[in-house]
């Protein structure tokens, strides 16, 4: 695993920014911003940037990072695969007439891939999606859906949630992807971001959100890789991993109308496209995603004061392959991938600390509901082939 957390510049007019990204240099990108990226890279990746013209400032080591961070007590707080499978059972027993617990597939190690259906009826037309978890390390966002999930079936007797389980279903998937999750708990591996595919040269996994099938692998750069051994490889073909057939098999059987995908961090509430900076052609969607994605950052901001960055996904950067293209893209499903906190690395990264939990899910909890609503009051004729 690379070693430093460095900040990148670019030191020469040979070398902008931005062409660092659409290279494929195999980087761990953490952070963009307008002047810098901060990232992943072992010595010989460091050297490499150097030498193309690139000003690299070591900002720490990985195994400090990890002492400060990766704390026992930071763990504490935090779903494991077997706790959040617990849970997610008590919570379907607590609640029988309207959660349903299903298991969408199974892992590469055979792990159960588990769905929450929360609503009052089977077979209704409208259903939104939560999943969390596509990356291993972004534990929080385990935790945001969950407490999602945990939220609605507590005051599902009660207006606003009572309504909106009587008209509509909402699914939640807090943890695609088991198999990293599990190999983050051993504190080394803790920054581990893909599944656990053996790779056919012997590296080991593809990343999740770059294997779904909407413009599948047309990219080759840092944050979409052909190579195994990289953190964003797209894998072999589009939805050669199980975790990603499952979400596959889950979207085509449910036609969602909204889905929204958790990650962290940044502080980013992303729209398609991801794939191309060109903007969504179709006007009526793209106001309809923009405004609520706009939205959203305003209500998060009312919670904590803490600045959640609405923008096109490829304006942070350019990913093929990745979920809401897909959901956007096949199905016309309204879908945003929400960037949890933290900002920065300096506040822990991937490793939010364990009483940000809370204040995360709190600040993020009235944007999931009025997502939540939107979908659920959007006129059908939005699924293709559907009128
Ligand atoms: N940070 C996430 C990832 O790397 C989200 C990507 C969203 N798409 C994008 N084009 N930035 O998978
Ligand atoms: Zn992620």
């Amino acid at each position: 695993m690379a070693s430093l957390i460095a900040r990148v510049t670019s030191a020469s007019t040979r070398a902008p920014l931005a062409d660092l990204l659409t290279a494929p240099v195999g980087l761990d990108v953490w952070e963009v911003e307008p002047d810098h990226l901060v990232v992943q890279a072992d010595e010989a990746q460091a050297a490499r940037l150097q030498a193309m013209g690139y000003g690299v400032e070591q900002l720490q080591t990985v195994d400090p990072y990890l002492s400060a961070f990766a704390t026992d007590a930071a763990a504490t707080g935090y779903h494991t695969a077997a706790s959040l499978e617990q849970d997610l059972r008590r919570l379907a027993d607590q609640h029988p007439e309207i959660a349903e617990l299903h298991e969408i597939g199974r892992s590469v190690e055979g792990r159960p891939l588990w769905a929450l259906r929360i609503g009052e009826r089977r077979g209704s037309t409208r259903k939104v999606a939560f999943l969390g978890c596509h990356h291993a390390r972004e534990w929080i966002s385990v935790e945001v859906p969950y407490r999602l999930a945990e939220h609605l079936l507590q005051n599902s007797s009660s207006d606003p949630v009572q309504g909106w389980l009587q008209q509509g279903e909402v699914w939640v998937a807090p943890m695609v992807n088991p198999d990293g999750h599990e190999y983050t708990q051993t504190p080394p591996n803790r920054l581990w971001r893909k599944n656990r595919r053996r790779n056919h040269d012997g590296t080991v996994g593809v990343d999740p959100n770059r294997n779904y099938g909407y413009m599948w692998g047309t990219l080759r750069n840092n944050t979409s890789s052909h190579v195994p051994a990289d953190e964003t490889y797209v894998g072999p073909r589009a939805f050669s991993e199980p975790e990603v057939r499952a979400v596959r098999d889950l979207v085509a059987r449910e036609l969602f109308g909204g889905v929204l995908t958790y990650h962290s961090y940044s502080q980013l509430i992303l729209y398609p496209w991801g794939h191309t900076t060109e903007p969504i052609r179709d006007a009526a969607d793209l106001g309809e995603v923009r405004d609520l994605a706009e939205e959203m950052e305003r209500s998060i901001a009312k919670v904590h004061g803490r600045t959640y960055t609405a923008k096109q996904s490829s304006g942070l950067y350019l990913t093929a392959g990745d979920t809401t293209d897909w959901t956007y893209g096949e199905y016309d499903a309204v879908s945003l991938t929400v960037e949890l906190r933290p900002a920065t690395w300096e506040e822990g990264g991937f490793i939010l600390p364990a009483e940000q939990i809370t204040p995360c899910w709190e600040e993020n909890r009235p944007a999931a509901l009025e997502f939540l609503q939107r979908v659920l009051h959007r006129p059908r004729d939005g699924v293709r082939g559907d009128g």
